[in-house]
């Protein structure tokens, strides 16, 4: 699991600084940034300071979700919203660069709809599979990720990239990548704040496959922790 492990008192800031520099590799070696944002709290203040840096081409940025809650996107748990707010609106992103997982639909329809519109995309780039540049991802305090929970369906997904997932322990379902989709990214960082369990994280770093997040490995592509502390 381990990958390069970071650990910084300037957790937002440092966060904010590994963004911009793959951002500009991606534009510099493609003239693109694929860049899937986390949900959840943590991300927010990264994304307020993503907004107020705003030194990036938006236009050649396109944004993408790795999950969603199945609410309506201006539902207070909704992912769209909270990078909406942070991010998309102060940094003024233009709806062109951005695909919302439609969490108000049908949740096996909008997984349906948002991993066509991946395959479109990677259709076009002449790809086998939408290969992300830089994928964010936060960790449960169950060891989950994305909306990829201990023992729930989509843990076992080898082919899909965007899957309709059944979470019991909410009685609700999410839309989430999956684990193939995510270990094609050319860079995955998950972003910890001070506020995460040195215990989960041990386990998580040291592989343990109990907790989902550990399962995460770039088949071709680099894995990067940045985990706060106090
Ligand atoms: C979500 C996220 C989820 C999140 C973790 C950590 O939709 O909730 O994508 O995977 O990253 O639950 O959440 P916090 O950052 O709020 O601790």
């Amino acid at each position: 699991m381990q990958g390069e492990v970071i650990h910084t008192c300037n957790f937002v800031a440092d966060a904010t600084e590994f963004i911009l520099q793959q951002a500009n590799r991606a534009l510099a070696e493609r003239d693109q940034f694929r860049l899937a944002l986390s949900g959840g709290n943590t991300p927010r203040p990264i994304y307020r300071e993503l907004a107020r840096k705003c030194r990036l081409p938006w236009d050649k940025v396109f944004f993408t979700f790795g999950d969603e809650r199945c609410v309506p996107p201006d539902d207070e748990q909704s992912n769209y919203r909270m990078a909406r707010e942070s991010l998309f609106e102060p940094a003024d992103v233009p709806a062109k660069s951005i695909a919302r997982m439609r969490g108000e639909i049908d949740p096996q329809t909008a997984a349906e709809e948002y991993e066509r519109q991946l395959g479109r995309l990677s259709t076009q780039g002449q790809e086998a599979i939408y290969r992300h540049d830089l994928i964010l991802l936060g960790l449960g305090d169950d060891g989950h990720t994305a909306s990829l929970f201990p023992s729930t369906t989509a843990l076992r997904e080898e082919t899909r990239w965007v899957l309709a997932n059944f979470v019991p322990k909410f009685n609700s379902w999410r839309l989430t990548f999956t684990f193939p989709l995510i270990n094609q990214a050319r860079h995955i960082c998950f972003l910890a704040n001070a506020n995460k369990s040195n215990a989960l994280l041990d386990k998580v770093l040291a592989g343990d496959k109990s907790y989902p997040a550990a399962t995460v490995k770039p088949v071709d592509g680099n894995l990067t922790w940045i985990i706060g502390t106090t």
